[in-house]
This record gives structure tokens, C-alpha cells and sequence, in this order.
């Protein structure tokens, strides 16, 4: 029951979601007899470089994932909830909310180490709604967000303020406002201590419709690539998946994931590369099976089974 779907990797161009779906609820609030220069000034961003604040009840929330995850999803483990919260606390308030180090956070996961068994290991960028299905159908698979930290900090919004004891609810900085954003920060280091906990053949699950799909910036290719350790990964299996209708941008012999094949080959690991895996294929003709590229797989089965799927 631990295969969540959810937003994850704050580095991925996915962080307006948490904030368009806090401005949904709030203009929902106030259609009512309101002016609309007042809804219009609700929905424009307060402040350049500036988004919704703290998430309300947080420590509520951080809290129960955590007791929720020890007790439910991983009951060996023997982790103290309140000191973790204590830790991460220690790491965010009382500093300006741009100030806050992957070392910050040091405290914290030393109060939560986890390991996992090895050939388990997935990774990926820019897949994030695939791979969900992914993980799900091929339930053996782990994503940072099956791990303790990611399970109770997923698609939560935090940072501390320099003046006062406690977290800012009335706005964060945006990702790219700061060097040292408390978000990333934390992000940065469990995705540094996922990678370098993989072990035996592990899975990178990449975009082919689009180009750069292994870019050097995000968190797989900035992070996570530097952390693997060639000693530990028998195989580095990367999967490159293009939407069903195109555009075939990258594959295994085209664009940057060559790049990524030269950086893996010199640092000395095994690899293999696949376009068109074709589990892959069949979840996402499972999600449009109208798809003409979905049609020959459909058509073979009804014929073999006398099925129809209308
Ligand atoms: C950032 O944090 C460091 C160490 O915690 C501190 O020395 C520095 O003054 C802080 N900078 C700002 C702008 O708050
Ligand atoms: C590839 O990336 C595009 C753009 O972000 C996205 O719309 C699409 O769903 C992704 N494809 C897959 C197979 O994840
Ligand atoms: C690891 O990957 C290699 C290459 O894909 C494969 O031959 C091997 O069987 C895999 N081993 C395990 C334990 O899955």
C-alpha cells in the first residue's frame, strides 16, 4: 500500500502544482459577494520569486507519515518520530529561509537511517506519472519515495524565517530564488543517500519525446548519477520511454542519453540500454488504449483470447 502517487522530486518542473492548487481552493473560497479586483489580487504571486508558505499543520502531518510509515509500511523499523521532527526543526527555523544547507539536515538523517535491499533501486526524471505505474505494477521496485524520508516529506512546503522561532506560513521562496532553498536542501541530500545506498542492478527511467532527457541539472543527473557507486551497481539498466504519439526525441543511440552511456562507461559501470520496454508500452496503452500504436498489441490479444476491448 506504500506506492503513493504524488509529487515528488522538487527539482522537476512540477512545483506550481502545490501552489496552483492552493490558489484553486482560495478563489473557490471568495467567489461569493467579493469584488473581483480583491480575487484578482489573490491570484497574482504576492511577491516576485515568492509562493504559498509553510504547509499548514505540518508538523501534524511530518509527524503522523512518520508514525504512519513505522508502524504501517516498514513495522521493523525502530525510529524516534519526535526526535526526527526535532532534528528537522533544528535545521530550518531561526534561518533566513534561503540559508538552509544539505549539511543542516545531517542531524536529521542520522536520527533516520534506512537501508534497502539491493536490485530494487529506481530512478528517473521527467517520468514522474509513468514511473508511479510503473512502481506500482512492478511492486519490487524502490523510488526515494518509498523510503522514510520520502514518504513523510512528499509534496510538503516548508522554510523558517530569521527573526522568529517558527516556520513562515505566509510565504517560501521559490526553488530558483536561493542557492540554499530548505526544500531542496533536503531533497538534495535523500536523494545523495538513496543513490549512494544502490546496490545491484538498478533502473533509470528516462523521457525520449523529450530533449536533454538526461539533463545535467536535474536531480538524477546533478545528484543521484555522482552519488551511484560503480563497486556497489552491477548494472545500471536504463529504460528510455517516448509518449505513444511521439515526438521520438531521444533513445539509447540519439541525443544526451549517449552522454549519459560515456559518463557511466567511464566511471566503470556495466549498463544496458532499451527503447521501448515493453512493459512500459502496455501501461501506457493501458492509460489510451485508442492509441494507434496500442492497436496491433489489442488486436493480437482479442484474437488469441476471442476478447473484445470496446
Ligand atoms: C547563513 O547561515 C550561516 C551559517 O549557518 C551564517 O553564518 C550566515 O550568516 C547566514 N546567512 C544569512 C544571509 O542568513
Ligand atoms: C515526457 O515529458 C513530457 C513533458 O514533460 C510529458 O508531458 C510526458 O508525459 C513525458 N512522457 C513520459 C512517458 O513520461
Ligand atoms: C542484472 O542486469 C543484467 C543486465 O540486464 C541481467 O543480465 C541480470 O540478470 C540482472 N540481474 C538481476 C539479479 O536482476
Amino acid at each position: 500500500m506504500y506506492k503513493h502517487a504524488s509529487v515528488l522530486r522538487r527539482n522537476e518542473p512540477v512545483q506550481g502544482l502545490t501552489v496552483m492548487s492552493s490558489l484553486k481552493t482560495s478563489a473557490s473560497f471568495v467567489t461569493i459577494g467579493v469584488p473581483v479586483w480583491f480575487i484578482v489580487l489573490l491570484l497574482c504571486p504576492r511577491q516576485q520569486g515568492a509562493q504559498l508558505g509553510t504547509t499548514p499543520n505540518i508538523k501534524h502531518i511530518v509527524v503522523g507519515r512518520c508514525y504512519s510509515y513505522i508502524t504501517l509500511v516498514n513495522p521493523s523499523l525502530r525510529h524516534d518520530c519526535e526526535e526526527i521532527w526535532r532534528q528537522f526543526e533544528e535545521a530550518v527555523v531561526r534561518q533566513s529561509s534561503c540559508n538552509v544547507t544539505a549539511e543542516d539536515y545531517h542531524q536529521m538523517f542520522y536520527a533516520m537511517p534506512q537501508s534497502w535491499p539491493c536490485d530494487r533501486f529506481l530512478f528517473w526524471s521527467k517520468t514522474r506519472t509513468l514511473m508511479h505505474s510503473y512502481a506500482a505494477v512492478v511492486r519490487h521496485f524502490w523510488t526515494l519515495e518509498d523510503t522514510l524520508v520520502g514518504y513523510m516529506f512528499n509534496d510538503l512546503v516548508w522554510c523558517g524565517q530569521e527573526e522568529d522561532s517558527g516556520f513562515d506560513f505566509s510565504s517560501c521562496p521559490e526553488w530558483s530564488a536561493c542557492r540554499n532553498h530548505p526544500v531542496y536542501s533536503l531533497w538534495r541530500q535523500a536523494s545523495l543517500n538513496f543513490a549512494e545506498t544502490a546496490c545491484g542492478n538498478i533502473t533509470v527511467l528516462l523521457n525520449g519525446s523529450i530533449a536533454n532527457a538526461f539533463n545535467r541539472k536535474s536531480m538524477f543527473g546533478s545528484v543521484e548519477l555522482d552519488g551511484l557507486n560503480p563497486h556497489r551497481v552491477d548494472y545500471v539498466n536504463i529504460k528510455v520511454v517516448t509518449n505513444l504519439g511521439g515526438p521520438f526525441i531521444e533513445s539509447c543511440s540519439q541525443g544526451s542519453i549517449v552522454d549519459l552511456i560515456q559518463i557511466l562507461q567511464s566511471r566503470g559501470f556495466r549498463w544496458t540500454c532499451t527503447d521501448n520496454d515493453q512493459t512500459l508500452m502496455i501501461l501506457q496503452c493501458i492509460q489510451s488504449p485508442k492509441q494507434p500504436s496500442c492497436q496491433t498489441c489489442a488486436n493480437s490479444l482479442s484474437h488469441r483470447t476471442g476478447l473484445t476491448f470496446d
